[in-house]
């Protein structure tokens, strides 16, 4: 009987042996992690280095950001859990102050406290029997994320039998599908319904018309000063005298003809409407150059973006020299003997890149800050801002993205007057230069700079920190937006950072947006009712079906471009349903009801959906909106009208996703 136990047991030891399985958390789909900024790595920080916590580096393991979540479905066959984690040195931030926590089943099963930057990593090992969930959690403590780089080192998870990996991770995302029907041959102007220029100021605006080509443009009434090339539709000229201008543009083809009014509006306004465009940092970050750029501009017409208003192609960081660099072609003198700023070895001719952007109706944007040295350490335009200005307007820039970083250390405080002064030094020194330069304030929201973005000139101000691939960041800067609205108006728009969708990655390496299809859809829905500039932040030259469809449907790009120049409003929030609403020039609103599903965060299983439905029921109660009576519902994505409602409307949003309306006030007929 004795020698039957003992064989059991043997038994028992060994088949624990054989059977068990250690799984790396490093060897995990990282794409099933959310970060709050950056994409995860598996044995490196979320900047690509060493994981390396209070001077001790790991081997393995994540780095991530936070807020940062991975829920793994262990369904029982966990056995346990070990780790060290802390704050990964590489910010060398005081800063940086971030929280850990594991959860099983939505229980806290053990936290670390609040973890500063030289602290030393702390070690986890957890019995996690019969776990159906487990919950890996790095919040920003108290503080925010700012500088909150987060390490999981050497975390492996023991489990009592084999599990594939793929089958430990919620996969992200379902197959991508297209919503909006094809432009028809028939022609169709799409371009901004208003536009602004300086007088006496370069004028360039292109008529954007989707159709069979040939197609040949027309502009009836243009003021003196502009005209029009027929086969581009292309009006470019300068216009001296104030005014506003009622012009009717025509495009016409071997299908039909089209008109549009157009309203010029010459005096001190530009940007009446949000910017649209390409930016190259999502993508490409410091490995952009000019072939890259050009590039961009030949996508954006041969996607056919161009057709649908897309128009700036915005260099970001890294086209400066930057000192010290250890790569020769970032070397060089950073200004020449006037003090005229120079480009790195990546864009030999500046001049010639922006007439080759010009030459296809596109405008060019660049980027510099306030400090000394801009985010990624090139040169910037501290004490150059005159000099700076004119040779942007000797290239022909049109659009200026001021980013703030190292002026950090020049501004004596963060209070109100040395936040506002370095935006106020370039805004005289642009409006000393004759042309037009859009001019984009960056300064990640500090001093809530919208509600004084306008004062010191600034055409938009992002309102937020760095927006990421992920559904942790995109629906935080996006929903986050509420209360600004009043901000926001022609000249004048809130900014809460580029576009995620298609291949991004911060260069060179690209990826596909870590974004669902329906989370794409919230993106770009609710980027469009917050009248947000629209930044693109893909490789153009690569879209799918599925990006260009989400960035090419008219209509909603109308609610986004309307000349009312209004932010849509938070109406509604609860139980993870949000319905926001934006006024339009016509009387109707633009209404999203999106599904977010982001409870309120009290407490650490709040991170986490524990079980997602796939879709819900939303419903919009006309009174809400201002409307009595009947109403029309259109459905804007797939362009159809849904049909005449009387009191309330309901229908689905899918999960993370959204149904963007058009909804007008019915007049009743008279007997
Ligand atoms: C900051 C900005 C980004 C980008 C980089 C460039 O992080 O917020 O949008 O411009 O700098 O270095």
């Amino acid at each position: 009987m004795k020698n039957v136990v003992y064989v059991i047991m043997f038994l028992l030891f060994f088949s624990s042996v054989l059977f068990s399985q250690t799984i790396w958390l490093d060897e995990i789909d990282l794409s099933a992690i959310e970060s709050g900024w950056g994409s995860p790595h598996a044995n490196k920080s979320i900047e690509d280095n060493p994981l390396t916590i209070a001077g001790k580096t790991f081997e393995r393991g994540i780095g991530t950001h936070a807020v940062s979540t991975l829920l793994l479905k262990l369904d029982g066959k966990g056995k346990s859990f070990s780790a060290f984690v802390g704050v990964d040195g590489e910010t060398k931030s005081e800063k940086a102050s971030i929280e850990f926590f594991v959860l099983g089943d939505k229980n806290v099963l053990w936290q670390s406290g609040v973890l500063k930057i030289n602290d030393e990593a702390k070690k986890i090992e957890l019995d996690i029997t019969g776990i159906k969930q487990l919950g890996l959690l790095v919040t920003g403590s108290t503080d925010g994320i700012d500088y909150d780089h987060a390490d999981w080192c050497d975390a492996e998870i023991e489990l009592i039998e084999n599990v594939p990996l793929s089958n430990l991770v919620t996969k992200r995302g379902i197959e991508p599908y297209i919503l909006t029907p094809k432009p028809s041959d028939n022609p169709k102007i799409n371009s901004a319904k208003v536009f602004g220029v300086r007088p006496g100021n370069p004028f360039l605006y292109t008529i954007a018309a989707t159709g069979k080509r040939p197609m040949s443009f027309g502009a009836d009434n243009l003021p003196d000063g502009l005209t029009i090339d027929k086969t581009t539709g292309q009006i470019t000229g300068k216009v001296e005298q104030r005014g506003d201008y009622t012009v009717t543009l025509t495009a016409e083809n071997e299908f039909g003809h089209a008109e549009r009014e157009l309203l010029i509006s010459v005096g001190d306004k530009i940007a009446l409407t949000p910017p649209m465009g390409w930016n190259s940092w999502n993508c490409w970050a410091c490995a952009v150059d000019d072939a890259k750029v050009r590039a961009s501009a030949d996508a954006m017409v041969s996607s056919g973006l161009v057709n649908h208003g897309w128009t700036y192609v915005n260099i970001d960081d890294c086209w400066e020299i930057k000192p010290d660099a250890p790569e020769p072609e970032l070397q060089g003198e950073a200004r020449d003997k006037d003090g005229l700023i120079n480009t790195n070895k990546k864009f030999p001719d500046m001049k010639a890149l922006s007439d080759y952007v010009h030459s296809k109706g596109l405008k060019l944007g660049i980027y510099s800050g306030p400090g000394p040295l801009t985010c990624a350490g090139f040169t910037a335009s501290y004490k150059y801002e005159e000099q700076d200005a004119k040779q942007y307007a000797a290239w022909g820039i049109d659009y200026l993205k001021y980013d703030w970083c190292s002026y950090n250390e020049i501004a004596k405080d963060r209070s109100l007057p040395e936040l506002k002064k370095p935006y106020s030094v370039m805004r005289g020194a642009l409006d000393k230069v004759p042309r037009d330069i859009v001019y984009s304030l960056c300064q990640y929201g500090m001093g809530n700079v919208w509600e004084w973005g306008a004062e010191v000139g600034g055409n938009c101000w992002r309102t937020t920190g760095d927006i990421t691939d992920t559904w942790a960041s995109m629906s935080r800067i996006g929903f986050n937006q509420a209360g600004h609205e009043a901000y926001a108006k022609p000249g004048n728009w809130n900014d809460p950072d580029m576009l995620v969708v298609g291949l991004v990655g911060w260069g060179p390496q690209l990826h596909p947006s870590r974004l669902t299809p329906d989370e794409q859809y919230t993106h770009i829905s609710l980027w469009s009712l917050l009248a947000s500039p629209l930044l693109i932040g893909c490789d153009l030259s690569r879209m799918d079906d599925f990006t260009l469809n989400l960035l090419t449907n008219d209509e909603v790009i109308e609610i986004n471009q309307d000349p009312l120049g209004k932010q849509a409003s938070r109406i509604y929030e609860q139980d993870g349903k949000q319905i926001w609403v934006k006024e339009l020039e016509d009387g109707s609103k633009a209404v999203g009801l999106f599904y977010v599903d982001t409870r309120e965060r009290k407490s650490p299983p709040d991170y986490f959906d524990w079980e997602k439905k796939d879709k819900t029921t939303i419903t919009l109660n006309a009174a809400d909106i201002g409307i009595t009576g009947k109403f029309s519902v259109r459905d804007v994505w797939r362009q159809k009208d849904i049909g005449v409602f009387e009191n309330s409307f309901q229908t689905e949003a899918p999960y993370h996703g959204v149904a963007l309306l058009r909804v007008a006030g019915v007049k009743e007929k008279m007997d």
